[in-house]
Order: structure tokens, then C-alpha cells, then sequence
């Protein structure tokens, strides 16, 4: 059984699932993280990958960027192939100047520019937030091997470019501290389904600053955050 947009069969993608936005990011990891990868999918160059990490299932699969993207994604995984657990690993802008570039975020609630949420048709303001086993297992596991982490509000937004400077500093002003652009659909289509939702991300650049990440030291940030995704298959 295939989906428009992914060719696995049923039961070739794991419970656990972590998604890059980038393709060639989940192919890195699915070669150089898990144990045994086979790939279930090249539809739209969109590339996923199951194998083991510690003996235990765990799937990596590209989103592309931006929530339209994540939303079809993360909903085709969700309902047509049963992934309970999906941890997104990516990147952010720092909004907050308390954040330095490599800085890791457990994104605890996601904000937004977009109208995501207005297809559940709710009488208000939906709060989109990670659930909260996931979030709290993150931080766990931050804590055992000792890295630091942050846990606060993000923003998801459909713009990367924006005609105005000063957004950020509005965002900031409600400790809203890094900007993405896919975690807010991922914790809607997660909750309206029932299944467990985390969005880790490491800052590659700020707003405030305007400094951006070297190649190098985002590939040694990147391994911190990985060894605290997978741990939670
Ligand atoms: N804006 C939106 N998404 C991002 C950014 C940004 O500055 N950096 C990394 N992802």
C-alpha cells in the first residue's frame, strides 16, 4: 500500500520516526546512526530509511521545508503507515539574544504566522505543544549525557524571508526564542491523531546577531542533538 507521496509498505517504517527537513540529512543519519538502514522511499527525492539503533526500530525520513510540506508528511506517516512517535531534527533563527549559535531547543509549544490550524474549525487560538513524554524523556536524556538544552516557544512560519526587520523582536517580547518552519503543523497533525510529537532543534543562525553556523561545528552540534533523538525509540 502506497501513499501519494511515500511507496513503503505497511510495517516498513517504524513506531519512531525522526525527520530532517533535508532528504540528504536522513540519508546521513540513516548511514551513519542506525544500525542495518534499508531505504523505503525515494518518491519526490523525498528519501526515508529504517533500521535499528540499539536493537530497537527506528525510522528517518526527510519533510522538505515549510508546514505544507510537514503537514502531508507527517499525515501520511501518522494514518497510513502507524508511526506513533515523531521527533523532528532541524534547525532555527535565534530570536532570543540569551541563544548562541549551536544552542540545542526542546521546542515545548510552537507559535504561528500561518492558518494551519484553522481546518480543525476551532472556536479560538489553538497552542500547539510537544507532547509532553517526549519532551520530558528529551530533557532526561540531555541531563544523562550532559548536554544543555533549552525548553521554551518557538515560532513556525511560513516566511523565511519577511519584508519587515523588526518580527523578531515582537516574537521576543513574548519569549518566543527561535524561528522554524515546520513544528506547528507536526504538533497539530499529532494531536488531532493521538500520537507523540517533538520538535529538537539546533540554532543556525540569529536574528539578533545576524552571525550564521559554520559547517563544522553544526555537524558536532548535530551528533548532540541526534544521541538525544534517538534515545527516545
Ligand atoms: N527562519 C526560518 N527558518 C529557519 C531559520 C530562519 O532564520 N533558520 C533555520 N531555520
Amino acid at each position: 500500500m502506497a501513499t501519494p507521496h511515500i511507496t513503503a509498505k505497511k510495517g516498513d517504517i517504524a513506531e519512531t520516526i525522526l525527520l530532517p527537513g533535508d532528504p540528504l540529512r536522513a540519508k546521513f543519519i540513516a548511514e551513519n546512526f542506525l544500525d542495518n538502514p534499508v531505504q523505503f522511499n525515494a518518491v519526490r527525492n523525498m528519501l526515508g530509511f529504517t533500521g535499528t539503533y540499539k536493537g530497537k526500530p527506528v525510522s528517518v525520513m526527510g519533510t522538505g521545508m515549510g508546514m505544507p510540506s510537514m503537514g502531508i508528511y507527517s499525515y501520511e506517516l501518522i494514518h497510513f503507515y502507524g508511526v506513533k512517535n515523531l521527533i523532528r531534527v532541524g534547525s532555527c533563527g535565534a530570536y532570543s539574544d540569551k541563544l548562541d549559535l549551536y544552542d540545542i531547543i526542546l521546542a515545548m509549544g510552537a507559535c504561528t504566522d500561518s492558518n494551519y490550524a484553522k481546518q480543525y474549525e476551532l472556536p479560538g487560538t489553538y497552542s500547539a505543544i510537544a507532547s509532553w513524554d517526549l519532551l520530558y524523556k528529551a530533557k532526561q536524556v540531555a541531563d544523562e549525557k550532559n548536554i544543555d538544552v533549552v525548553v521554551g516557544n518557538i515560532l513556525s512560519s511560513d516566511l523565511f524571508y519577511t519584508p519587515q526587520e523588526d518580527v523578531h523582536k515582537k516574537w521576543a517580547s513574548m519569549n518566543v526564542m527561535a524561528v522554524e518552519m515546520e513544528a506547528y503543523a507536526l504538533y497539530c497533525n499529532a494531536a488531532y491523531a493521538g500520537v507523540n510529537a517533538l520538535a529538537i532543534l539546533t540554532v543556525s543562525d540569529s536574528l539578533v546577531t545576524g552571525k550564521k553556523a559554520t559547517p563544522e561545528e553544526r555537524e558536532k552540534k548535530f551528533t548532540q542533538m541526534m544521541e538525544i533523538a534517538l534515545e527516545l525509540a
